[in-house]
């Protein structure tokens, strides 16, 4: 019996893996790639806490498009402008869609903008573009809002008169307030019980998205449905949020008025409305919650980690800080705050947020896209329902883009004569037909936030402290991060930066 049992599994073994191979083989077609595993494919190929490096690694070796197979699912990772514009631009038809992505799938359930697809996704970032075009820089600009921001989150960092501090959860209430402004039509006190409550759930939610739970689930989903691990608590705290985001509805409609559009919701329940009977109407409360939804996950950590990394960088650099400065002080003066207008006038600062986005990198994949019919790339024939990963670090610190693609250098965004130039390589907003949505908005809030904070010299006399904690923490240079890793690496300096705080005390 023992033998049997044995031969049993052995033919069990060797007919699965034959299976797996006739099945999983990389087509003809398929753009080059490194050798996968049987049923595993190329799951150890990737180093999961920095899978960018990873895949501009691979770069070298396979070329700008090779492939990779994560269990049953074919992908291919897109290097180099030359590569990501053909697919995101030229051909962006064929690769405007999202992969179908189990954890992603259960809990957007094909509603919102992010992860939908189709009709769905063409109206509703229609609908939402529109409505922030509206409220970001029509009539109702979000400026005054942003700089009246800035002032509460200028008085919170001065209740610490120069002590060591951690900005970031500042930071994020801060920009998490604009959004809420935006859907909701008002901010939150930065201690209301609530509001925190949102913010730890939004923290929670996207570092269980970002980790290797999410990524098990969705290679393995069968085997992961039946494991226990944190990605068993995502769907319900993701169904808590909808609920605060639903009581939030509840009370719009109380007082909403169909002439006299507040904010987001309002605007929503107007055009659902408008569409009401009309056959195949997208707009309903559903879809409603999931799109404000999207627009926190997407507005928030992205604009609060980019400003983190520019005090770093400034904290790092302080000679740069001072020429920002001084640009600032001369152009504008001592007696008012920056506003957006000054923008075009302040060639330096806008160059230097620039290279915190460039060296921040802080979506170094972008989102992950997805083919929709049969589609040349490359040379190559990627067919329908391929798995498109964009890798925007290659084009960031791209060696044949950039003159010192791996130093802080302001220069990148400078001509001879100190204007400011845009550059064809600059895509941290991604490109084509899913570009950012919100790309306006953050560039607003990256400018108006940073001028201000350098223009009050607030980064020096309330943050250096900490910083230069920080700095003492680390090695030289900041690393590469996703938000995610970025508060995990976050977390650790932060238990550091307190130790050796207390022992200097
Ligand atoms: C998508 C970057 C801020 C809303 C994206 C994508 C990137 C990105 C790389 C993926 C594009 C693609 O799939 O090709 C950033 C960065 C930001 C930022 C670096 C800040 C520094 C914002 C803000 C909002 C926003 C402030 C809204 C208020 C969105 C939405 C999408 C998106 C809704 C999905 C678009 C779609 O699927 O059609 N963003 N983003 N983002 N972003 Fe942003």
């Amino acid at each position: 019996l023992e033998w049997d049992l044995k031969s049993l599994l052995l033919f069990l073994s060797v007919f699965m893996i034959t299976a797996d191979y006739i099945k999983n083989r990389r087509p003809l077609s398929f753009p080059p790639g490194p050798p996968g595993l049987p049923i595993l494919g190329n799951i150890f190929t990737v180093d999961v806490g920095r899978p960018h490096e990873s895949f501009s690694k691979l770069a070298a070796e396979y070329g700008d498009l090779y492939s990779l197979r994560f269990g049953q699912r074919w992908t291919v990772v897109l290097n180099g402008h030359k590569a990501l514009k053909e697919a995101l631009v030229t051909k962006g038809d064929s690769v405007v869609d999202r992969p179908h992505l189990p954890l992603q799938d259960e809990i957007a359930k094909g509603l919102g903008v992010i992860f939908s697809n189709g009709a769905n996704w063409t109206e509703q970032r229609r609908f939402a573009l529109s409505t922030l075009r509206y409220f970001g820089f029509g009539k109702k600009s979000l400026e005054p809002v942003i700089l009246n921001e800035f002032a509460h989150c200028a008085e919170e960092l001065k209740r610490f008169k120069g002590e060591p501090l951690d900005p970031h959860l500042i930071i994020n209430n801060t920009v998490s307030n604009i959004i809420c402004h935006l859907v909701f039509g008002h901010r939150f006190d930065y201690g209301d019980e609530k509001f925190q409550k949102l913010m730890l759930l939004f923290d929670r939610a996207l570092q269980i998205e970002a980790s290797i739970w999410a990524q098990l689930y969705n290679s393995f989903t069968l085997i992961m449905r039946c494991l226990p691990g944190p990605h068993k608590t995502l769907q319900q705290i993701w169904r808590e949020v909808q609920d605060f985001i639903g009581e939030e509805l509840k009370e719009h409609k109380k007082s909403w008025d169909p002439s006299d559009a507040r904010d987001y919701i309002d605007f929503y329940l107007t055009e659902i409305q408008k569409t009401k009977g009309q056959e195949g109407s997208m707009f309903d409360e559903e879809n409603l919650i999931m799109c404000v939804l999207d627009l926190f996950v997407a507005g928030s950590e992205t604009t609060s980690t980019t400003l983190r990394w520019a005090f770093l960088y400034m904290a790092k650099y302080p000679e740069i800080q001072e020429k920002v400065q001084a640009e600032i002080h001369k152009v504008i003066g001592k007696s008012r705050p920056p506003c957006m207008e000054d923008r075009a006038e302040l060639p330096y600062t806008d160059a230097v947020i620039h290279e915190v986005q460039r060296f921040g990198n802080i979506v170094p994949l972008s989102l992950p896209h997805a083919t929709n019919k049969d589609v040349q790339l490359g040379g190559f024939t990627i067919p329908k329902g391929v798995l498109i990963i964009p890798n925007l670090t290659s084009v960031l610190f791209d060696e044949k883009e950039w003159e010192t693609p791996h130093a802080f250098n302001p220069g990148h965004f400078l001509n001879e004569d100190g204007k400011f130039v845009k550059r064809g390589a600059f895509i941290p907003f991604s490109a084509g037909k899913r570009l950012c949505l919100g790309e306006n908005l953050a560039r607003m809030e990256l400018f108006l936030f940073f001028a201000s904070f350098i223009y009050f010299l607030l980064i020096f006399t309330l943050l250096f402290p900490v910083i230069t904690l920080i700095f003492l923490c680390v090695s030289n240079e900041p690393p590469l991060v996703y938000p995610h890793v970025c508060t995990q690496e976050e977390i650790r300096w932060r238990s550091a930066s307190k130790r050796k705080a207390t022992a200097s005390r």
